[in-house]
């Protein structure tokens, strides 16, 4: 396909962006907003690139009318952007904060008067840090606080929304999180972090169930599956990837959408699998029917065996898991070091489709990519890879969807440049281009690009007027 070509969808799919309230925000400590993990994470010397903050990020907080100036101009017709919980709930419970309420009271409106539809996740990794500090995901109080958030978020909010995301690729709250330390909290507590995943899954349970007795519209969970490999026929990467298979996917997918726990998960969490903090009637809450299920793919992951050195002082944090390098698919990679590989999203759709008969329609909650982006001297940001890997990731969709993948709609990541996590500002994945300095936004030809692609969606599948 030539790079500038527009995948063709079917008449319906829809078409958003996707920002998280941590990256973009900023105002961390204003209007009464209660600190987070990750303020705390990004304030310890030595966790983030360069000691990066989401202290100001782009600003979002003030500058919300020009972001949602610049979704219109876009043309899309939905928006997913996270609540920062310690904004609604500075100490996670108990006393609401006005003010916090308020800023996405205003924050939706500014949408819906744009024409534009709020898809909501409630929990993108930004834990009240007084959570934390009571066992965070560890215990289950976490997710009982996390049903209260939800129900007050579903009543001051619910007329307006149109989708609820419980979570966001909770496999990162619980394993980069508990497991390995490289997410806040930092916490390095390898196979124990089964305890976060499960309470996390509760919390998702507890949440919907506030949610339906609100009457909210839509409502779902956003994952991360991945599409393995394993780097070599070797009997140890063969077993780690059977191993990575339950930490990346059947954790996650078979609860939800089976209602079992998965079938081969000794392996991969030893003597933990059946830890004491699964009750009896998790498994039925856990896998109430949803609306939608939102995937998260941004590339294919090669597994091998890195086996625990008994000398090595740190506890077992990945599973013995790897990922493996340099990257076997023989494609270019993004500044993440990610292979580009849009095939896999198709396989993986398919995967889960022949999977599971329950599976819920799907939405695409982020996919993008992170660029070598610069200024060119004609002041604009010429950013070819980028349309690249996104014109073959919706040309990946179209192909899942020809095969009988319910896949309604997709958000790409991101908006705005932002806040990279551990990776800080260096990984850029927006569609507009945030310069740190001015706090000024310069919409890239991804941008233009992708409001094309919308444009041209519209006129080929809209209905002519009668
Ligand atoms: C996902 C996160 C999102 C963003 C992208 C690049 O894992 O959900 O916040 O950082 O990766």
């Amino acid at each position: 396909m030539s790079r500038s070509a527009f995948p063709e969808l079917p008449p319906g799919f829809r078409f958003g962006a996707a920002t998280a309230a941590y990256q973009i925000e900023g105002a961390h400590d204003e209007d009464g907003r209660g600190p987070s993990i990750w303020d705390t994470y990004s304030h310890t010397p030595g966790r983030t690139l360069g000691g990066a903050t989401g202290d100001t990020a782009c600003d979002h907080y003030h500058r919300y009318p020009e972001d949602v100036a610049l979704l219109r101009e876009l043309g899309v017709e939905g928006y997913r952007f996270s609540i920062s919980w310690p904004r609604l709930l500075p100490d996670g419970t108990g006393a609401v904060n006005p003010k916090g309420l308020d800023f996405y009271d205003r924050l939706i409106d500014e949408l819906l008067a744009a024409g534009i539809a709020p898809a909501v996740t409630l929990y993108h990794w930004d834990l009240p840090q007084a959570l934390e500090e009571r066992g965070g995901w560890r215990v289950r109080e976490t997710a009982e606080a996390f049903a209260d958030y939800a129900a007050l978020a579903a009543e001051r909010y619910g007329d307006r929304v149109e989708r609820w995301i419980t979570l966001n690729e909770p496999f990162c709250s619980a394993f980069v999180g508990y497991a390995e330390g490289r997410h806040a909290p930092g916490a390095r507590e390898g196979r124990g972090a089964l305890a976060a995943a499960h309470h996390l899954l509760v919390a998702h349970g507890l949440a919907v169930r506030e949610l339906r007795a609100a009457g909210a519209r839509e409502v779902g969970i956003t994952l991360n599956l991945d599409r393995l490999h394993a780097a070599s026929d070797r009997s140890e990467d063969l077993a780690a990837l059977r191993r990575a298979e339950v930490l990346h996917n059947e954790v996650w997918t078979e609860p939800l959408f089976a209602g079992r726990y998965p079938e081969h998960e000794a392996e991969t969490w030893e003597g933990l699998a059946d830890g004491p903090w699964r009750r009896p009637g998790d498994l039925q809450l856990i896998g109430a029917p949803m609306d939608f299920v939102g995937i998260n793919f941004y590339r294919p992951i090669t597994v091998e065996a890195v086996p625990h050195r008994e000398d090595d002082p740190e506890p077992r944090t990945a599973m013995d898991i790897g990922v493996a390098e340099p990257n076997p698919y023989g494609t270019r990679l993004t500044t993440m070091g990610w292979p580009v590989v849009p095939s896999a999203l198709t396989g993986l759709l398919r995967g889960l489709h022949s999977r599971y008969p329950q599976l819920p329609p799907v939405w695409i909650t982020e996919n993008g990519s992170a660029e070598a982006d610069t200024v060119a001297p004609d002041g604009r940001v010429h950013d070819e890879e980028r349309i690249d890997y996104l014109a073959g990731h919706l040309a990946a969709v179209v192909d899942a969807i020809a095969a009988g993948v319910d896949v309604r709609g997709y958000y790409v990541w991101s908006l705005l440049d932002n806040f990279e996590w551990a990776r800080g500002y260096e990984q850029r994945f927006g569609l507009v281009r945030v310069d740190y300095d001015t706090l000024t936004r310069i919409p890239k030809d991804s941008y233009h690009w992708y409001r094309g692609l919308i444009t041209a969606h519209r006129a080929r599948t809209e209905e002519p007027a009668r």
